[in-house]
């Protein structure tokens, strides 16, 4: 039976999510069953050396993505999440950190969202020189690769790929975050992937209570957390956050 978590015991709240938050609002997730990485080579489309030597095959990638993230619905467990949200006392405060890339936390109506691995609905030129902002777009590149109208490089997409390091603000202001926070609950992640799977340990370093919400048990750092509870995160966090 899932207990209500007391959140008014805690004053400064971090919730990390990774992408079974969202497999309710029928977003694959990376890993396991059915899971991204089990459709997709990792290694041939969703690197820094993919994007340099065949960028087609990153936006065919993420063509995939946009195509079911742009007309995604929140779920219940992103709808927890912003309850939880709007009914903090002055004296508490939320951090909601995601390495998911579909936006849905702020279209579920959270704010400050911290995106670690970027955004889906945004476009950037490659080209670090270049004078041209990321910009919202939900186009679908499948056959052709585009290039930037100001320098000509080529387009990509406004998230991190692997090799890449996470954009510095997004990673300092989740690191402010976690060292500060009393409570650090980590929802439909499989605690894999560098730095966001480091997050807990620091938490925990500075006497933070981690809470794991999962489908599964993670594969490591099962120890570090004080509490688990396994099942659907759309399930548990209405219930977990009262
Ligand atoms: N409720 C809760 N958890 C769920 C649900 C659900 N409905 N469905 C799946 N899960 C769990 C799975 O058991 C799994 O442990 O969510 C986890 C998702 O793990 P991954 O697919 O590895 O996703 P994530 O942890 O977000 O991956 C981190 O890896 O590939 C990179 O950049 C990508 O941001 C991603 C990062």
């Amino acid at each position: 039976m899932t207990h209500r978590i007391d959140m008014a015991a805690y004053r400064r709240i971090v919730i990390l999510t990774g992408a079974g938050v969202s497999a309710a609002s029928g977003l694959d997730t990376f890993r396991g069953h059915g899971g991204l990485w089990r459709q997709f080579d990792a290694e041939a489309c969703a690197t820094a050396t993919a994007l340099r030597t065949d960028p087609l095959r990153v936006w065919r990638l993420i063509s995939f993505m946009r195509r079911g993230a742009k007309t995604a619905k929140p779920n219940p467990a992103h709808q927890a999440i912003v309850a939880l949200e709007n009914k903090l006392r002055a004296t508490q405060s939320l951090t909601v950190v995601t390495q998911n890339i579909d936006g849905l936390h702020q279209r579920a109506g959270s704010h400050g969202v911290i995106e670690l691995h970027g955004r889906l609905s945004h476009t950037r030129c490659a080209n670090p020189r270049c004078s041209l902002k990321p910009f919202e777009d939900w186009e679908l590149y499948e056959t052709q690769t585009p290039r930037c109208e100001k320098c000509g490089a080529v387009l990509r997409p406004d998230v991190v790929l692997f090799e890449e390091l996470l954009p510095p603000d997004a990673y300092r202001a989740c690191d402010d975050a976690v060292r500060a926070c009393d409570l650090f609950l980590a929802v439909g992640t499989s605690c894999t992937v560098h730095p966001a799977c480091d997050f807990v340990f620091t938490a925990k370093d500075h006497g933070a209570t981690a809470i794991l919400v999962n489908l599964e048990p993670p594969e490591n750092a099962v120890d570090v957390f004080d509490e688990i509870h396994l099942g659907p995160a759309e399930e548990l966090l209405p219930a977990l956050l009262g």
